[in-house]
């Protein structure tokens, strides 16, 4: 059940909460980082790459990124591979793909720019509602605000309402209504810098937070900071993967076109059990390259916990199996995204057996 906040603050205190945070973020805010800027193109790419991943892990990815495709016109000489290739590692795939067809929408239906309108950015792939607005506010195209997982823990604690879904419309009003007027770039960036270094998860800097006075939850004790109602369930997953090697030292890799985590990179095969891994290598004629060794090692995600259990094929004559002959790709040669999982498979690979 949604109760209705009505938001009518007196004007001195808004202006007051607005002046606390601004003043906050002069002093304490991230100004450095590497998307810093009004170019909507790479605060684009930085908000897509920060959706799901902190600001440290991004700042590699995103400079690759930038120094393969400093502008609009050079990613659009991109194919899908060439961006999961960058991607590889930075995990959340589908966010790659929606680039890739978010710029062939750029090409084809906004005469090659990035548009400008709010409306036009909501309607890409991969953008939601916190994603439009960063990206047209930051850029200087209008004064949007947020509410991102960090906003929302911040904004809730400071009404002191659940972090539930029922509580979203406040939140959303509450994050528009006491957004700057004259400083809206500065303001969801302080935003979103209150929420991930003053207003964390557990143990909150209450005492460093520029609006404490105005906070409803200020002083912080553990009760009345509300609690997310769902935990995160770790999900258990089995997957077996069958390595092929031919006797010229080359892996046979196959892109992944089903819908799964990993769609668009490419991988050794992977089953979800022994006996669909021994199936297809009787199908395919190589059953006799098999060996018995299983090497099993674990592969975690935020919220899957995949054990992998690997097993070696060992191709002497690859021209006899059933295997496609576009499929082998020597290690250095690889030029597409792999996941991380398959890196570990490599690695584990050469450390036994070497690899030149
Ligand atoms: N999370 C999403 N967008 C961000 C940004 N611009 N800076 C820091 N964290 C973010």
């Amino acid at each position: 059940m949604s109760l209705e906040i009505k938001l009518s603050y007196p004007s001195r205190k808004r202006a007051l909460i607005r002046k606390n945070i601004l003043d906050w973020y002069d002093v304490k805010g991230r100004d450095s980082l590497p998307w810093k800027g009004k170019d909507i193109y790479k605060i684009w790419i930085s908000e897509v790459m920060l959706q799901q991943t902190q600001v440290q892990s991004v700042i590699p990815y995103y400079k690759m990124f930038m120094d393969k495709y400093p502008n609009i016109e050079s990613l659009f000489k991109a194919s899908l591979d060439d961006i999961m290739k960058i991607w590889s590692g930075l995990g959340f795939y589908r966010r790659a793909e929606n680039i890739y067809k978010a710029s062939i929408r750029i090409q084809q239906e906004f005469n090659q720019e990035f548009p400008k309108n709010y409306n036009d950015v909501l309607s890409l792939p991969g953008i939601g509602r916190t994603t439009a607005s960063a990206i047209i506010t930051f850029s200087g195209n209008g004064r949007y605000s947020i509410l991102d997982g960090n906003v929302k823990r911040f904004l809730s604690r400071f009404l002191s309402v659940e972090m539930h879904h029922s509580q979203l419309n406040n939140l959303w009003e509450l994050s528009q209504y006491l957004l700057s007027d004259t400083r809206p770039s500065d303001f969801i960036q302080a935003y979103m810098d209150i929420g991930s270094l003053i207003c964390k998860k557990s143990k909150p800097l209450c005492d460093e937070c520029p609006v404490n006075q105005q906070c409803n939850s200020y002083p912080y004790t553990p009760l009345n900071i509300p609690k997310k109602t769902k935990k995160i369930k770790v999900i258990e997953k089995n997957i077996w993967s069958l390595v092929i090697v031919n006797n010229e030292g080359q892996f046979y890799l196959e892109k992944i076109s089903y819908d799964n985590l990993w769609r668009g990179l490419y991988s050794s095969p992977v089953f979800h059990n022994k006996s669909d891994l021994m199936s297809w290598t009787e199908s395919h004629k190589i059953e006799e390259c098999v060996e018995s060794n299983i090497w099993k090692f674990t592969h975690k995600l935020s919220h899957i916990k995949f054990t992998f259990n690997t097993i070696l094929c060992n191709i002497k004559y690859h021209k006899k199996v059933s295997l496609s002959d576009d499929n082998w790709y020597n290690l250095s040669d690889i030029d597409f995204g792999i996941p991380k999982y398959q890196d570990k498979i490599f690695n584990q690979y050469k450390s036994i057996y070497g690899y030149n």
